[in-house]
This record gives structure tokens, C-alpha cells and sequence, in this order.
């Protein structure tokens, strides 16, 4: 089932991606009806109509006895998932709190064993699996406090060549004792997992503050400082999430005058900055966000599940704020950017927004990577990027089947994949050019049995 990973790989079938970054996502898309993608040393070599592509090499496919792959379902990027703590995979789906109370009796509980490292390693090996079972092939991903937790995390990455962001969270206080840093041992250990994995292969490091009521005023100061002393590093932290989390901020930080102001007086807002939620924002805090260049990781299936509130995307949109899709599991329920878009889909419309099937996959593929500023490595088909794409099974369920074959044009097909699609529609998934997920089919030694 996996093949050599240098050799050239030729798939044909329908394809679609967002070529470009673009404020209008439902007008600028290439969609390809018979389209071939060819893949070598994890990198596309060719995106075009297979016409084109088989008119100049059919002779040398012939002689070469090379293979194409056809493939009868949808091909689209690799789906990118902004926001996601992988130490609560295994807390998903507890019932009955809100943000501060899920914390203390879910959260902190579950992030403790992650001290083991078998047991983290363990985690991130299944944690792993489930994004590609899920169609996910970048995340930008919290860990635990621990050092040993990120460093398994990369491991499991690195053997499958993936493109992952991680970071180890810091927290000195408001928390259990056995999930306390210190700003000082925080900031050596962050800086050592900078040295030892930032831009390793394909990882990337995000200083991690957990969000400012767990870190002293002390400790954003030394997250600042790393954070201007490796400037190519990703920041993630959360943002105005919850009503309760936001009166806490007023307590804690009363000389800020909002919440952001805490994390700007720090020197954590800028470039390759995602914060997390940002539901109850003012005026200024929209103002400040899109004059940074930071950006909002729009989580809705957490929001709903933990009852934190409604996301404007209208409101940060109009304000110039860029904007990525995220699971933010455990919090959300699911790790299917599908489930996710169907969430933003209501979230929206409870807002008066109907929000467009191929804006809510930009959200999570083109729009995420430029968000990010790794448009250049991931998120769309261009050639020249590397190799993440996954291909959709239209008809994984009855219903969907029949809804697809109702629509009578992309636009609605996309919509019915959005609303009904999880892990189910992921037919397959390619990292750097190398399959590592086959619905129904155990591949690298791990066993998927959703089919
Ligand atoms: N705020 C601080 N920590 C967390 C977390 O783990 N999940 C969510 N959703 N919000 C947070
Ligand atoms: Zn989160």
C-alpha cells in the first residue's frame, strides 16, 4: 500500500483547491474536472488537466511503466486545523462545564500523565492517526507543560514527515502544582525545544502561554523575550473565549485595558501569533489584532460545546483580521474540519451570515496555510509545494450519496460534504507524497477500522 516516497507518483481525478489568496474564495477557486497531480521527493511536480499533462508525457509514462493512480473521489489540500491540544484527545466529549470549571476538572487532570513520556508518546502516535484518519495534515498544536511532551509529539511528526506546529505550554500559576513552570525554566525549556526542532524537517515551534490568567505578569515577560529573540517562531495562546475567563482577566491585569492589552504589553502580538477564540472582543482589540498581523483561530464546535459564545466572523472579517478554522479539541467535538465548517456554517447563520462552502475550505486549507504564512509549503495543489492532499469519498453514506447526486453544481456538492461530512468522507491521505491513511485499511502499522 505505501509506496517509495522519491519515486514519481502520478494521481488522476477530480480536483480542487484555492490557488491564491483571496477575499472572495467562492469566485477564485480551480476546480478541475479530469486533472493529474504528480508527486516526487514529497513535492508536486505537476497540478494541471490530464490532457495537457499526457499529450507531452505519455511516451515517457509508457516506457517508464509508470502507473497513475486514478482516483474517483475529490482531491483537495491536506485540511489544516489552526488550533488543537493533543493531551485532550482523550478528554473529549465531558460532559457539563464551562471553560474554567472544564479546566479544573477535565483538563489539568488529563494533561498530568503527559510527565510519562511512554504515555505521551503513545498519545501522539493516536493522536497522529486520528488527524489523517480525519483528512488533517497540518495543526497548530498545544502539548503540556512538560518538555517530554512536545518532544514526543515531534518524534511521532518527524517519522511522518509531516508539517506540524507545536509548542510546550507554559504555566505558573492558577493551576495545579504538578502542571507549574517557573518563567525561567519555561523559558529554557521553550528555548531548548526552539534549538532542537524549530524548522527540523517540517516542525515548527509555537511559544505556548497557556492564556494569561495560568502565567505571571513575570512569565509573559520571559514568553515576550523569547519571542523576540526567535522571531520566525509561531506564538499561540487564547483570546476573550469566555464571559467568566474575560471578568477574570479585569481582576488579575487591572492596569490593562482589555484583554489583548495584556498580551501586547508583553510582545506577544504580531506575525505568526494565533490566538485562540476571540469571541468578546471591543472595538479595539479588532483594531489591534488586524494592525499586528496576528490572527484568530475561529473554533466553533468549541464554542458551542463549552458555551462560550458566538464568533463574529463578520465583525473580524470587516475589521481586516485574518482568520483560520480550528477543532480546538477537547474543547471542540471533533477533529473533522468537515464537522468544524458545519459548525461555522451555524455559528454564522445565528449571526445573519450564511457563510459560503468555499470559503469555509479556505478557512482550512489556502486561508489557514497564508494565515499562517506557510501558503508557500501547504494548502493548495501548487506545484512546487509539498505534497499533503487527501481525497473525499462522495458517496461515504447513504444520505451523502444522494444529497451529491441532488446538487446540481460544486457549489451545492461542497455545501453537503460540509454538512455532513466527518471522518467518514476521508477516502485517503497523503503526507509529503506518501499515503498514511486508507479508510478501512491498516497502513504503517496502525489499524483504522471507520470504514
Ligand atoms: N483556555 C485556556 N486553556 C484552554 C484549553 O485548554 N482549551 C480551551 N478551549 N480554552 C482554554
Ligand atoms: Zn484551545
Amino acid at each position: 500500500m505505501e509506496k517509495a516516497g522519491n519515486a514519481l507518483q502520478i494521481h488522476r481525478g477530480k480536483m480542487l483547491h484555492f490557488a491564491k489568496t483571496t477575499l472572495n474564495p467562492s469566485e477564485h477557486y480551480s476546480y478541475i474536472e479530469d486533472a493529474i497531480l504528480v508527486t516526487s521527493n514529497g513535492i508536486i511536480e505537476y497540478f494541471g488537466e490530464a490532457n495537457d499533462y499526457l499529450q507531452q508525457n505519455q511516451q515517457y509514462i509508457d516506457s517508464e511503466h509508470i502507473s497513475i493512480e486514478q482516483h474517483s473521489g475529490l482531491i483537495i489540500p491536506g485540511l489544516i486545523d489552526s488550533h488543537v491540544h493533543y493531551p485532550q484527545v482523550e478528554i473529549i466529549a465531558s460532559f457539563g462545564k464551562q471553560l474554567l470549571d472544564w479546566l479544573n476538572t477535565y483538563t489539568f487532570p488529563a494533561e498530568q500523565q503527559f510527565v510519562n513520556a511512554a504515555y505521551a508518546r503513545g498519545q501522539a502516535e493516536f493522536f497522529m492517526n486520528q488527524l489523517f484518519a480525519h483528512g488533517t495534515t497540518t495543526a497548530s498544536v498545544y502539548a503540556t507543560v512538560h518538555p517530554q511532551s512536545v518532544n514526543s509529539f515531534f518524534d511521532v511528526a518527524e517519522a511522518y514527515n509531516a508539517r506540524m506546529i507545536c509548542g510546550k505550554v507554559l504555566m505558573d500559576r492558577n493551576c495545579p502544582e504538578a502542571l507549574r513552570d517557573t518563567p525561567e525554566s519555561g523559558y529554557r525549556d521553550s528555548k531548548k525545544l526552539i534549538e532542537r526542532w524549530h524548522k527540523q524537517g517540517r516542525q515548527l515551534y509555537a511559544i505556548t502561554p497557556r492564556f494569561a490568567p495560568t502565567s505571571s505578569e513575570q512569565q509573559l515577560a520571559k514568553a515576550g523575550q523569547l519571542a523576540n529573540e526567535h522571531p520566525d517562531t509561531y506564538i499561540q495562546t487564547h483570546l476573550s473565549e469566555n464571559p467568566s475567563e474575560v471578568q477574570w482577566i479585569n481582576e488579575l491585569f487591572p492596569e490593562h485595558s482589555d484583554y489583548l492589552a495584556v498580551y501586547e504589553a508583553h510582545d506577544l502580538v504580531r506575525d505568526k501569533a494565533l490566538f485562540g477564540h476571540g469571541i468578546h472582543l471591543t472595538d479595539r482589540e479588532y483594531i489591534a489584532l488586524s494592525e499586528s498581523g496576528a490572527a484568530i483561530s475561529f473554533c466553533p464546535s468549541s464554542n458551542l460545546f463549552l458555551g462560550s459564545g458566538l464568533f463574529n466572523y463578520q465583525r473580524a472579517q470587516a475589521n481586516g483580521v485574518p482568520i483560520a478554522l480550528a477543532s480546538d479539541v477537547g474543547g471542540g467535538t471533533s477533529l473533522s474540519m468537515f464537522a468544524n465548517q458545519a459548525d461555522a456554517y451555524k455559528v454564522c447563520q445565528m449571526q445573519q451570515t450564511s457563510l459560503s462552502p468555499f470559503e469555509s475550505l479556505y478557512l482550512c486549507t489556502q486561508g489557514a496555510a497564508h494565515t499562517m504564512g506557510i501558503d508557500h509549503q501547504v494548502g493548495n495543489l501548487n506545484i512546487g509545494t509539498e505534497a499533503d492532499f487527501i481525497e473525499l469519498d462522495l458517496a461515504a453514506t447513504p444520505m451523502l450519496a444522494q444529497r451529491i447526486q441532488r446538487s446540481t453544481n460544486l457549489s451545492e456538492q461542497l455545501f453537503a460534504i460540509n454538512m455532513l461530512g466527518d471522518d467518514r468522507v476521508i477516502a485517503k491521505t497523503y503526507v509529503a507524497g506518501q499515503q498514511v491513511y486508507q479508510k478501512g485499511i491498516e497502513l504503517c502499522g496502525h489499524s483504522f477500522t471507520n470504514g
